[in-house]
């Protein structure tokens, strides 16, 4: 595998990938942004934007005299308003869009573990926040999963078995399943205040947000997945349970962080 393929971002930015993201992990980050006192006329900087329900939510908090600055790779589910900065970046190579200093709060939920640069970008959102400004960051994090529930035994090992597959695929493509973890570390070395981490799991039920998000992925990275160890016919019964609601299993592993920069 040669670095730039290792570098490539793995998934094509879908309705069908992102929604179920958002619906999964909007409230866990909603609620540390709203712990940060974002206040009307704030400028918000969101790296790594996706389908945009965050940054949107960040409009919500600044208000019609604030700014809220949404950078991506991909920009094509983002619209921009009058609030709303929307900026086509490639943050492996190019800078972010902001002034040092300049923004109040900085946040990036499931961006930096696909970057192979990802400390130079975290240093670079660090210079963007104003001494006293907050972070918001969340990451999915290497996790064995469980099956409570399925059809069969043999339903069971087989979800297990591919979720696990999804995150080898993932690892062995430059993705840092442990950046989430390691990410506290760095903020607590670069003089951080109120460093805080929570790492959530849940079950997800067959046809949930969470199990089309798992289908979702094993449709995105198949071809990956039938050159590991997997058939065709694996990954379309996978498919299929991951829509029956007699399937419960345990959903990623999701490590939401939040700090402050010193004064
Ligand atoms: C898993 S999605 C998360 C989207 C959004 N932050 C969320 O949680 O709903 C990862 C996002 O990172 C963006 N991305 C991947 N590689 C990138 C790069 N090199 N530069 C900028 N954005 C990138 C993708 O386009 C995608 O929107």
């Amino acid at each position: 595998m040669t670095s730039t393929t290792a570098q490539r971002y793995q998934f094509r930015n879908t309705c069908t990938q992102l929604h179920p993201l958002q619906e999964m992990l909007d409230p866990t980050t909603i609620d540390d942004l709203n712990h940060c006192g974002i206040t009307r006329g704030q400028h918000v900087l969101d790296v790594g934007a996706g389908a945009g329900s965050i940054a949107r939510h960040l409009c919500d908090l600044v208000g019609p005299t604030g700014k809220v600055i949404a950078v991506d790779l991909d920009t094509t589910l983002l619209a921009p308003t009058g609030v709303l900065d929307v900026y086509q970046r490639d943050l492996r190579t190019e800078p972010l869009p902001v002034e040092p200093g300049s923004v109040d709060v900085v946040t990036a939920r499931c961006v930096l573990e696909h970057l192979a640069n990802r400390q130079l970008l975290l240093e670079q959102m660090i210079t963007a926040l104003r001494p006293g400004g907050r972070i918001v960051l969340g990451e999915i994090v290497y996790a064995r999963t469980t099956v409570p529930h399925a059809p069969s035994g043999g339903d069971a090992d087989l979800v297990v078995r591919i979720v696990h597959g999804i995150l080898d695929v993932l690892a062995a493509r430059g993705v840092d399943l442990h950046w989430g973890e390691k990410a506290p570390t760095f903020l607590v070395n670069a003089g951080f205040e109120q460093v805080r981490t929570r790492w959530t799991a849940r079950t997800w039920t067959g046809g949930s947000p969470g199990c089309r998000l798992y289908a979702d992925n094993a449709r995105q990275l198949r071809d990956q997945l039938l050159a590991a160890e997997f058939t065709a016919f694996d990954l379309d019964r996978f498919g299929e349970l991951m829509t029956d609601p007699a399937v419960m299993v345990r959903g990623y592993e999701f490590a939401a962080t939040t700090a402050r920069k010193p004064r």
